[in-house]
């Protein structure tokens, strides 16, 4: 397929990649870029602009860029497509603390009243306001030209306020693109068809049929490179008031009218406004805090936290939380998340815990029903159900529990031997933000009221004194964390 302009009408596309040179440009926006290319859904005079401060050359950038690509995603490129993406590109170096960003880029873009431009800001959000300003002086923020931008996105309400503030000058909101990178990710999208494109889950997805529900992201590495960062977060903050949250509103909101952007958005913030807040009252049996202490994770010996950091430190690396939504629906039925760095394994799931049959004929032996979505390693949804055990046994009939499995890469295998190739989250959103549909972007409303969540949690950590505990480096996080779920009768985390 190749396209032309895609989405206003005779405006020549601009992507404007301010940190073109950092480190998530490399690893990820590039290679994203590359496979948009090479499946045709750029349009053919697109156009793709380098911005960093480093004043590398527009033939060292793209021979990086290359490299970069090639490491990522070797396997899946074809022949021309490296060369297809360097004709796009032109670096350009601009430093945010210089007057004179905007003109000089205003100079590459050329004649701006035929451009249709999406910045990407892969740059610290405290470049956010400076560089929006820039773009504003400039006259580069008119309509249709619109900004993604990334998180952190605030370290609480009061200063996430101050980011979209900074931005909303430059962007109205329906220009704002907040990405997550989970809503890119293919499982987490199924979630959504899933819930709403079949019948049969809708009937049960309340408390009256569900007791109750995990999410687990769990992480085998460590913070490596990001201490400086993580140390003002924390794993509540990097993971927890977004990606975390994000699944949650996925699992719990009521069906949208329509897949528009402002229709799904609307039922997110529903959610989030119903989550009961967590207080000094009940923070020590709603949520847990670790941080790795020395172990050893992802096959190497680590250290811990604070030896890394050397020094004392209160941040957490591993968090956990009983979420109540207070709503008709979900009355009752407790969402249990967790989030950890340097565990076991590298797994994200989430488990749907049906409630035990009413009256069973079968006496112990039937289990209740269980729908376990893996989005990480691998992609797999299963239903557990009863059946009969096969064959004959002189007490009668036995019952054992099996797995209703669609594992998507089967499921989608076109060709029998080769499975699909999994993309990078940040492809479908830069096509999203191309093509200016926004439905999977995170709005302010959502951000805020994420914020305003979490910022009670960590108060009443604040209030109450609550430390993280240490746990080794490659065990399921401290013992408080299997307590919070263990504490209610009958439930344990899906080790
Ligand atoms: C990022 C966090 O948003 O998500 C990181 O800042 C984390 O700390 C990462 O490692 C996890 O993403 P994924 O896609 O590897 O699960």
């Amino acid at each position: 397929m190749s396209v032309s302009s895609a989405g206003n009408g005779a405006r020549q596309q601009v992507f404007v990649l301010v940190g073109g040179t950092g480190d998530l440009a490399m690893r990820m926006l590039w290679p994203s870029l590359a496979m948009l290319d090479q499946d045709g859904f750029l349009s053919d005079d697109l156009r793709i602009i380098s911005v960093a401060r480093e004043d590398c050359g527009t033939e060292v950038c793209v021979d990086r860029i290359g490299t970069a690509v090639t490491k990522r995603i070797g396997d899946a490129l074809e022949p021309d497509t490296l060369a297809r993406l360097r004709k796009r590109i032109v670096h350009v170096a601009l430093d945010a603390a210089h007057d004179d960003w905007g003109a000089k880029l205003k100079a590459e873009l050329g004649d701006i009243d035929r451009l249709d431009i999406v910045y990407f800001l892969s740059v610290s959000p405290s470049l956010f306001k400076p560089i929006c300003e820039h773009i504003e002086r400039a006259g580069l923020n008119k309509a249709p030209n619109r900004v993604i931008i990334e998180k952190p996105i605030g370290r609480d309400l009061a200063t996430s306020k101050i980011i979209n503030d900074s931005v909303a000058h430059a962007f109205d909101e329906a220009r704002t693109f907040r990405i997550d990178h989970y809503l890119g990710k293919e499982t987490v999208q199924n979630l959504i068809a899933l819930r709403f494109g079949n019948i049969v889950f809708e009937p049960l997805w309340n408390a009256q049929s569900i007791d109750h529900i995990q999410i687990t992201i769990a992480e085998t590495v460590g913070v490596g490179e990001r201490l400086g960062y993580y140390d003002e977060y924390g794993a509540i903050r990097d993971m927890l008031q977004n990606h975390l949250l994000q699944l949650l509103c996925l699992l719990a909101m009521e069906p949208p009218a329509a897949l528009s952007s402002d229709a799904l958005r609307d039922e997110k913030v529903k959610v989030l406004k119903s989550l009961k807040p967590i207080t000094a009252e009940n923070v020590l049996t709603h949520t847990a805090r670790g941080q790795y202490g020395p172990g050893f994770a992802d096959g190497h010996p680590v250290a811990g936290y604070e030896a890394e950091k050397g020094s004392p430190s209160n941040t957490e690396t591993f968090v956990a939380i009983k979420a109540e939504i207070a709503n008709w629906r979900w009355a009752g039925t407790p969402i249990y998340m967790r989030t950890g760095k340097c565990l076991p394994s590298r797994s994200t799931e989430i488990v749907v815990q049906f409630k035990p049959l009413p009256h069973s004929i079968f006496g112990p032996e039937a289990v209740a029903n269980r729908l376990l979505i893996r989005l990480q390693p691998d992609e797999d949804i299963s239903l557990t159900l009863m059946n009969k055990a096969p064959g004959l046994t002189a007490e009668g009939m036995h019952l054992q529990s099996l797995d209703l499995s669609l594992s998507l890469v089967k499921a989608f295998d076109s060709n029998g031997d080769k499975p699909p190739r999994r993309r990078i989250a940040y492809e479908r959103l830069i096509l999203d933000a191309l093509n200016g549909n926004n439905a999977q972007f995170v709005r302010r409303d959502e951000v805020e009221a994420a914020w305003n969540w979490v910022d009670g949690i960590v108060k009443a950590w604040t209030d109450t004194h609550m430390k993280p505990q240490m746990y080794p480096a490659g065990t399921f996080g401290p013992v408080s964390g299997y307590r919070l779920i263990e504490r209610d009768e009958g439930r344990t985390w899906n080790d």
